[in-house]
């Protein structure tokens, strides 16, 4: 026979799960990377996938960013409370997101993010028009110029305003680990990036 899951200790767990959404971010084909953004939508819900951008341990805080244009921007304005969802295949396990997004367009937060954004990732910010908008016939929504190449710092330059970086606040980790002798599912409440209160709940 073999053998149960060994369940992890939760603050050890929360800090494990951090170092794994940082190392997520950093990497490129790292299975966590690509999460689900999830927002309301009047009274249905929103889902789409988005790169995970960065991460704040000690902020308990994760960033993405996206055209401001689009319409997740105006759902969040209008209603701040979603999750971000990711699922690690090889290890077998999801985890959910739960928070607060705020939008950042002018201040430090989308700078930095900016800056730290390699130029192929940002291209989308150059689309003449905003995403959604009903086009004519298939579209990619790039300059001419662009299509095909990326383009240079000062080329996106023209695209910085229609940049946005979106931070989760994270208030709860919904930890939910598969196991073929039976799963473990554990909820972790965040208050500023520091564990406060643990539930295990029945998978
Ligand atoms: C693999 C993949 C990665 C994506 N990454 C992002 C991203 O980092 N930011 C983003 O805004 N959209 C990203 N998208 C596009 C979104 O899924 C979505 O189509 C777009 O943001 C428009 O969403 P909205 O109209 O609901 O706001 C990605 C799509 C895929 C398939």
């Amino acid at each position: 026979m073999t053998e149960a899951l060994v369940p992890p200790e939760p603050q050890q767990l929360c800090q494990q799960l951090f170092r794994d959404l940082a190392d997520a971010a950093a990497s490129a084909d790292h299975p966590l990377r690509l999460v689900t953004l999830s927002t309301i939508h009047d009274n249905s819900a929103r889902a789409r996938t988005v790169v995970l951008r960065q991460v704040n341990p000690d902020a308990g805080s994760v960033l993405i960013h996206t055209d401001a244009r689009s319409g997740k921007i105006e759902q969040i304005n209008r209603n701040p409370h979603g999750c971000l969802l990711a699922w690690d295949p090889a290890r077998q396990m999801q985890l959910i997101l739960s928070g607060s997004f705020s939008v950042h367009t002018a201040d430090d937060v989308a700078d930095a993010l900016w800056q730290a954004s390699p130029p192929a990732s940002l291209r989308a910010c150059l689309a003449p028009a905003a995403p959604g908008t009903v086009a004519a016939g298939p579209d990619c929504n790039l300059p001419e110029s662009l299509r095909g190449r990326i383009p240079d710092a000062s080329e996106l330059q023209a695209g910085r305003s229609n940049f946005a970086a979106i931070r989760l606040q994270i208030e709860s980790i919904e930890w939910l680990q598969l196991h073929r002798n039976g799963h473990l599912r554990l909820k972790l409440q965040l208050l500023s990036g520091r564990l406060v209160h643990a539930e295990w709940l029945m998978p």
